[in-house]
């Protein structure tokens, strides 16, 4: 079988995904796959991606991008109309779970906890942000992924640069209540959820940032989590609400915050999470004794339906 790998990709994460793309090919290599890479868009934002798909001959194809198009739906969508099966979740659900307001707002509908918030998509209403939040904030793009474009706000004085600098990325922007507790992320491949993975940014970061991500070395991860296992388990239930309720299939990962009061509280779902050295699938997969090379054959098995 040739695994056609797709990565790059025109957005912010671009750089996220050649390396997830590099590794996930390596593996699929190791473990006696044929591969082809595409670089969608390439280096130069001309390429056509609907003739750089429709010009590669392969059976299956690993969506290895992160954000815009590649973790939207689009390329879902197109993979679709070529008739090729792929990773990850189908459209509707790629797009839904990107799209984090409208997330939240069906949440909100079904009972699952997630962090207050306001969204704007024409000028913030800084009075109504003012009424109606309760400081600190966390600003963000509604459609962007690995932190970028995202800022801690403690108080008014800091609101405006930060909603512009969201701004910047998405036409929508998330004003959520910041959860001041702890941070777990839940991976889950083909509805099983893996151990949480407790964050811990070091000193100076405000949040687990992209720099505290993919930059820093001095980022803690806990695993075992440090929860007990009743907590864990109520953990691992709710991710796996979390993405089944966005009707999510193969792989994801969901990430959570408890509050002080010891609450969980979801703030969102990843359908084509980070597989670089320093990302979270794969950590929390060797902490299950699955190694990198057996996790991307698990994740393309979880494709064929
Ligand atoms: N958006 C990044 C790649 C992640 O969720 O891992
Ligand atoms: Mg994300």
């Amino acid at each position: 079988k040739t695994v056609a790998v797709i990565y790059g990709g025109r957005s912010a994460e671009r750089e996220v995904s050649l390396e997830s793309g590099a590794g996930v090919a390596q593996a699929l290599i190791n473990k006696g796959y044929q591969v082809v890479k595409i670089d969608l868009y390439g280096e130069d934002e001309k390429f056509d991606p609907v003739k750089q798909l429709m010009d590669t001959e392969f059976d299956i194809a690993f969506i290895a991008l992160h954000g815009g198009e590649g973790e939207d739906g689009r390329v879902q969508a197109l993979l679709d109309m070529l008739e090729k099966p792929y990773t990850g979740s189908l459209p509707l659900a790629s797009g839904f779970a990107m799209d984090k307001a409208l997330t939240k707002r069906y949440w909100q509908g079904l009972g699952i906890p997630t962090p207050n918030y306001l969204c704007f998509s024409a000028e913030p209403d800084v009075d109504q942000i003012n009424e109606e939040m309760s400081y600190p904030l966390i600003i963000k793009p509604s459609r962007e992924g690995s932190t970028i474009g995202i800022s801690k706000v403690n108080d008014q004085s800091e609101l405006k640069a930060a909603l512009e600098d969201a701004k910047r990325y998405d036409s929508d922007v998330l004003v959520e209540e910041f959860v001041s507790g702890a941070e777990f992320t839940v991976t889950i491949i083909d509805d099983v959820a893996y151990a949480p993975i407790g964050l811990k940014p070091a000193q100076g970061h405000a949040l687990y940032d992209y720099e505290a991500k993919y930059l820093a070395d001095d980022t803690q991860y806990l695993l075992p989590c440090g929860l007990s296992d009743d907590l864990e388990l109520e953990v691992q239930a709710l991710a796996l609400d979390a993405y089944q309720s966005l009707n999510c299939r193969g792989w994801g990962r969901v990430d959570i915050m408890q509050t002080a009061e010891g609450d969980f509280t979801v703030l969102e779902v990843n359908t084509s999470p980070g597989m670089t050295s320093h990302s979270l699938v794969p950590m929390a997969a060797a902490y299950a004794d699955i190694s990198y090379d057996e996790l991307v054959e698990m994740i393309i098995e979880s494709a064929w339906q």
